[in-house]
């Protein structure tokens, strides 16, 4: 019977035992146990013991560094979060929000793979092969030769990874794969987790490019295991509003190519379109100045975007709410601290709601100081100046740090037109400098002295 192969490991200690409890009896955490399969009497510590062939032990200047060899997909903006192309033996993770064109995408580059000779796979668990095709059609890849299997058996996927030894397969989704060897339901931790590594396996031993396709959940984070973002080559994400036109694919790891690289997308009635050019597109059109508002510029891999930065306060209840959608909450409540302690801006009984406009992730800490200026824009119902943006990152202490690659971020906003600008200090261009011109640009120290200089622009 299955059951008797089953084991519970903790993740946090790695130990194991025969029977579910609710507390490790190796390290005494909570809830840590997960079902998983014995492969062997050492139990299922070694699960990952297949993951790569046991190699003579070399001196590393001994061994050759062979660059890896990439296949494009074909889609520009897809190649470049990739790090140029898919891996052979590769495994890429891409997760996000349901209907945000997971599956869309995923189909325009098999069939363009398919198009250059490639053999592809593409292996439905959550559809139909006929959606798929109604899907293709709508694409309007009628003759298309991707190969389309709608199977969710684990067993069966490797079966039939191994029959076809496609160049690159996609799985959609890795939580609807289920592998009979486990009790637990389709879509638990220990399934995915399971299923992933022995797909993982089979890419990399059958020099076959898998493409795992990962839901994830309200919070934010690919269901349940974060354990496959360290199986896994490469993690990209799926960003942006579902109801804006605009998605943003990021990278999050890559083994192969620079992380933080982005990926812009519009979906349009053909599919997703790449946006070679996306500078201004988070960008929302307003007559005139609103308060609440502030325009930043923030570097997402080697392209910089402009992005609009929303901020409403509103006299809130006794305990006042920190909202952030697109922005770090922590980070919020830290800067509304700063704000109260070194300029005397007080929102303690305030509610405060910051958006990052277009559905965007900022993580960069540059996007300090344009939350602050639309805070407090917001606070006092005075609108920033027109043409006005600010980027850097604020300090505990107050003081305005220098952004990385300022001249770029200044050069891109004077090339839309932007005609104000606080920055950091070290971050204002030389005098004379032609590439900013237009741009009146007020460099800064401390988060007081930005107040000031937005004050004396009214
Ligand atoms: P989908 O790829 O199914 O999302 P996921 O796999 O991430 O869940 O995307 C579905 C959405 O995209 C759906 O709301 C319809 C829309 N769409 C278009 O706008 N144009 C198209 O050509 C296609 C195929 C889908
Ligand atoms: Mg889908």
């Amino acid at each position: 019977m299955a059951k008797d192969k089953t084991t519970y490991i903790c993740s946090d200690c790695g130990g194991a035992t025969p029977k579910w409890q609710g507390k490790c009896p190796a390290c005494g955490a909570w809830n840590t146990l997960v079902e998983t399969v014995a492969d062997n009497a050492a139990g299922s510590r070694n699960r990952f013991a297949g993951l790569a062939p046991s190699a003579a032990v070399a001196r590393l200047a001994d061994i050759e560094a062979a660059e890896v060899a990439r296949t494009p997909t074909g889609i520009g903006e897809l190649d470049r979060v990739l790090g140029g192309g898919i891996v052979e033996g590769g495994v890429v993770l891409i997760g996000g929000d349901p209907g945000i064109g997971k599956s869309t995408l995923l189909l325009q580059a098999l069939d363009g793979l398919q198009r250059a000779d490639v053999p592809t796979l593409y292996i439905t668990g959550e559809e139909s092969g006929a959606q798929v095709a109604l899907r293709s059609r709508r694409l309007g890849l009628e003759q298309s030769q991707v190969q389309v299997q709608a199977e969710i058996q684990l067993e069966k996927i490797l079966a039939t990874l191994a029959a076809t030894k496609p160049a690159i397969a996609v799985i959609d989704s890795i939580q609807t794969v289920y592998s009979d060897q486990l009790t637990s339901a389709p879509g638990s931790v220990a399934q995915v987790r399971e299923c992933a590594a022995h797909l993982t396996r089979a890419a990399k031993s059958g020099g076959t490019a898998i493409v795992l396709v990962g839901h994830v959940t309200k919070e934010g984070a690919l269901a349940g295991p974060r354990v496959l973002e360290h199986m896994v080559d490469t993690v990209l994400y799926f960003e942006g509003d579902t109801h804006s036109s605009f998605r943003l694919v990021r990278a999050i790891k890559n083994r192969f190519g620079a992380v933080n690289e982005i990926g812009v997308f519009a979906m349009t009635d053909k599919g997703l379109k790449g946006v070679s050019n996306p500078s201004a597109i988070f960008l929302s059109q307003h007559a005139e100045p609103v308060p609440g508002s502030c325009v930043l510029v923030t570097l997402e891999g080697t392209r910089p975007l402009l992005v609009e930065i929303q901020a409403l306060v509103d006299s809130g209840g006794p305990s006042p709410r920190r909202l952030s959608v697109g922005l770090e909450r922590d980070r919020l409540a830290m800067l509304l601290a700063v704000l109260h302690r070194h300029a005397g801006v007080a929102c303690m009984d305030q509610d405060v709601f910051v958006n990052a406009v277009g559905g965007v992730r900022i993580s960069e800490p540059a996007a300090d100081l344009a939350v602050m200026l639309a805070i407090t824009s917001s606070l006092r119902g005075r609108p920033l100046p027109k043409g006005f943006l600010a980027f850097g990152e604020v300090g505990l202490a107050g003081e305005v740090r220098p952004a990385p690659r300022g001249q770029e971020r200044l050069k891109e906003a004077a090339k839309l037109g932007f005609s104000v600008a606080v920055v950091p200090r070290a971050n204002a261009p030389k005098k004379g400098s032609r590439e900013t011109e237009g741009l009146a640009i007020h460099p800064v120290d401390r988060i007081e002295e930005a107040l000031e200089v937005v004050r004396s622009l009214a």
